[in-house]
């Protein structure tokens, strides 16, 4: 399958080919080893607060189950019955004390481990339970970021996210002094590669243009925030395939200049936030409303914007799923989150003024792209003004194309590494530990 693929033959230095979005070949390729190889982000720590809690989702085109132990541990295992293949757990999330397989009746501890099946006297001394867990991947954990990767030798993920973890750090300012917790999500699929989304966390140079009706829609004060292409941000390349866009550089950090001016729009809340919060509190909480003020991506599918995390997961070479998590302060006022949930609302919702634009964009993208290898894509914006950095990574302008040339740079890496890791077949589940620490 993938051994005949050539993916330079797909990407320039400063370009791709249309295929890029379209051949068969190359996105089995990149199912295996991109996204079997690289650390995948599987949940936020508030989706488990606690023992027995577990979600279901995916790691590239797996199946897995996250469930957090008796002990605390974090545990992602494939979500496929050691007896037959089917799946363990269909439900969404949920608590429990174990998974049943619904098709035989084996069960799973929340470790993986197979404790128990019906009638094992039909199998004689011939099945060894101890050697039939669900199989597990490796966990880590970053400020509250649970992730996993089937892939046994690759760098811890302190090493992998790099360059990322400071702007990880400050993106987490926005829990206002509380942690950070997810508030719920939209999902939606759209008709396109996956890396047509992949180039757009970091790409400013559409903003203006496709969320003109977004601009149209807010007050004059709020489109000045915006009016950001033409400003002092930039787009630098983190390493790893990550990189950050600043657009609105005096947000970057939410605790710097805490004394600023409340803008008019959020004086309403302030006021009302005083009765109960000191105004210190109040200004680390209004700010934490409006967000952050850079995107940053991590590849090869999350990424942290504003009030959100943007999630994305390949469904086939021409179908992807996206998902737009709200996040808010656990602990923080409920009014700050509800005002939270609207500014998710009115860019991110089905019905906002931002995201629906987005996908129409996307669409067209894939569409058009099915022209042939002849036509390139452009990505060289920026590239003339491009240079290192005060710590030596590349950077541009804010609408330069510096975060995809950064992900193309990765996703070549991780194609040209050779064939990606093989379900380990008799392997228990690594048992979680925060990034840094040893268990
Ligand atoms: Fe799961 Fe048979 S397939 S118990
Ligand atoms: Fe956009």
């Amino acid at each position: 399958m993938s051994g005949q693929t050539d993916p330079r033959a797909f990407l320039g230095p400063d370009r791709a080919d249309g295929t890029i979005y379209n051949d068969p070949a190359l996105y089995e390729m990149e199912m295996e080893r991109i996204f079997m190889r690289n650390w995948i982000w599987v949940a936020h720590r508030s989706d488990l607060p606690e023992a027995g809690d577990f979600i279901t989702t995916f790691v590239g085109a797996h199946p897995v189950i996250v469930s957090r132990d008796r002990k605390g541990a974090v545990h992602v295992m494939l979500n496929r019955c050691r007896h037959r293949a089917a799946t363990v757990c269909e439900l969404s999330k949920g608590r429990t004390s174990s998974f049943v397989c619904p098709y035989h009746g084996w069960a799973y501890g929340l470790d993986g481990a197979l404790r128990a099946l019906p009638q094992p006297a039909g199998y004689g001394d011939l099945l060894n339970k101890s050697e039939l867990p669900l199989v597990g991947l490796r966990v880590e954990e970053y400020a509250g970021l649970i992730f996993a990767t089937f892939d046994p030798e690759a760098p811890s993920l302190d090493e992998w996210l790099g360059a990322a973890r400071p702007w990880i750090d400050l993106f987490m300012k926005q829990g206002a002094g509380w942690p950070v917790k997810t508030m719920g999500e939209h999902r939606f699929t759209f008709p396109g590669n996956w890396k047509i989304q992949l180039e757009n966390t970091t790409d400013a140079y559409h903003f203006p243009i496709v969320h003109k009706s977004f601009l149209d829609s807010v007050d004059r004060e709020t489109q000045d925030t915006f009016d950001f292409v033409e400003g002092s941000g930039f787009v630098e390349d983190l390493g790893n395939g990550h990189s950050v866009m600043v657009m609105i550089p005096e947000l970057v950090d939410l605790e710097a200049d805490l004394d600023a001016p409340i803008p008019e729009r959020f004086q309403d809340l302030a006021d009302a936030l005083l009765k109960d919060y000191a105004p210190e509190q109040v200004r680390r909480i209004v700010r934490a409303v409006g967000g952050s003020g850079f995107n940053l991506n991590l590849f090869p599918n999350l990424a942290c914007s504003m009030a959100f995390f943007r999630v994305l997961r390949p469904l086939g070479v021409h179908e992807t799923e996206i998902r737009h998590i709200a996040i808010g302060m656990d602990g923080g006022p409920e009014s700050g989150n509800q005002a939270r949930l609207r500014l998710h609302e009115h860019f991110q919702g089905p019905m906002g003024f931002g995201t629906p634009d987005d996908a129409e964009a996307w669409d067209r993208v894939q569409r058009g792209s099915v022209a042939g290898r002849d036509i390139s894509i452009l990505l060289n914006r920026g590239l003339a003004h491009e240079e290192a950095g005060p710590d030596g990574r590349l950077r541009s302008d804010v609408s330069a194309e510096t975060g995809m040339r950064a992900a193309y740079r990765q996703w070549l890496a991780s194609l040209e590494a050779g064939p990606g890791p093989s379900l380990p077949a008799q392997t228990g589940s690594c048992s979680h530990k925060a990034a840094g620490e040893r268990v």
